[in-house]
């Protein structure tokens, strides 16, 4: 966790010990992970068959073994700043002996290249960290950029206007979801402090406007979960 007002540091944040409770831990903060996941699947169900994926801001691979086990010959490229993250992915992803179709890079996504044109992206959970209105619409353009034109980005984040009634209402009732889950009152403390001072909230039309300046169609919103939400658009052609 950041002090406030410190900027955010996502290799740092996501480290071994992070990376370890990581699977169990975002089940506790995200009720409907798993779900969303299968609702993700049903967007992409029409991509080719032998799609190529791109994973912005991999983590420990949720969304490569999902998609993976329902399209067995799509390929996945998994990009993560977090070389915790990424060694997770990579045992997860051979355990499930998906490791001949996963490439990886370890940097930010805003730094990867490619020769590959990716039919679909995800970035699950990600661009909630990253502070500054240029910086989220640079790591928008970067993943677009990345993308084949017409192609597939489901994003899913934390949003929210945070003068509004709905935020202040929906985030205690996110607390007190996640407190149900038998968290000590040390780590809920810990993590209310996390999601003020390292979580960037922008507004749900902000990130609407965002994606339209980065180079996507229209967003639809398919799923929401106390703060977090869901969207499905595509790369303008
Ligand atoms: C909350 S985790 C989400 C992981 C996974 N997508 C999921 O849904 O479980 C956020 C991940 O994004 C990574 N990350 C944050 N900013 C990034 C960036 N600019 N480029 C690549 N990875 C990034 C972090 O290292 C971390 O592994």
């Amino acid at each position: 966790m950041s002090r406030p007002g410190a900027a955010f540091d996502a290799a740092a944040h996501f480290d071994e010990a992070s990376a370890t409770r990581y699977d169990r831990r975002i089940r506790s903060f995200c009720p409907t992970y798993d779900a969303l996941h299968h609702m993700m699947a049903a967007w992409l169900s029409r991509l080719p068959e032998r799609a190529e994926f791109l994973s912005a801001g991999s983590g420990t691979g949720a969304e490569i073994l999902a998609l993976g086990r329902r399209f067995p010959l799509w390929r996945f490229t998994a990009v993560d700043v977090s070389s915790d993250m990424t060694t997770a992915c990579r045992n997860r992803v051979a355990a499930a002996g998906m490791a001949e179709r996963v490439a990886y890079f370890e940097g930010r996504l805003q730094e990867f290249r490619s020769a590959t044109s990716f039919d679909a992206a995800s970035s699950i959970f990600v661009s909630h960290f990253i502070a500054g209105r240029e910086e989220k619409l640079a790591y928008f353009r970067a993943i677009s950029s990345l993308l084949k034109p017409g192609g597939s980005f489901i994003l899913a984040d934390l949003h929210g206007e945070r003068a509004s009634r709905e935020f202040g209402a929906l985030l205690e009732a996110w607390l007190t979801s996640y407190a149900s889950h038998g968290v000590e009152t040390t780590e809920l403390d810990a993590d209310r402090a996390h999601i003020e001072n390292d979580i960037a909230f922008v507004s749900e039309s902000e990130l609407l406007e965002l994606l339209r300046e980065a180079g996507f169609d229209a967003p639809i919103r398919f799923y929401q979960t106390f703060l977090f939400g869901g969207w499905a658009t595509t790369k303008r052609v």
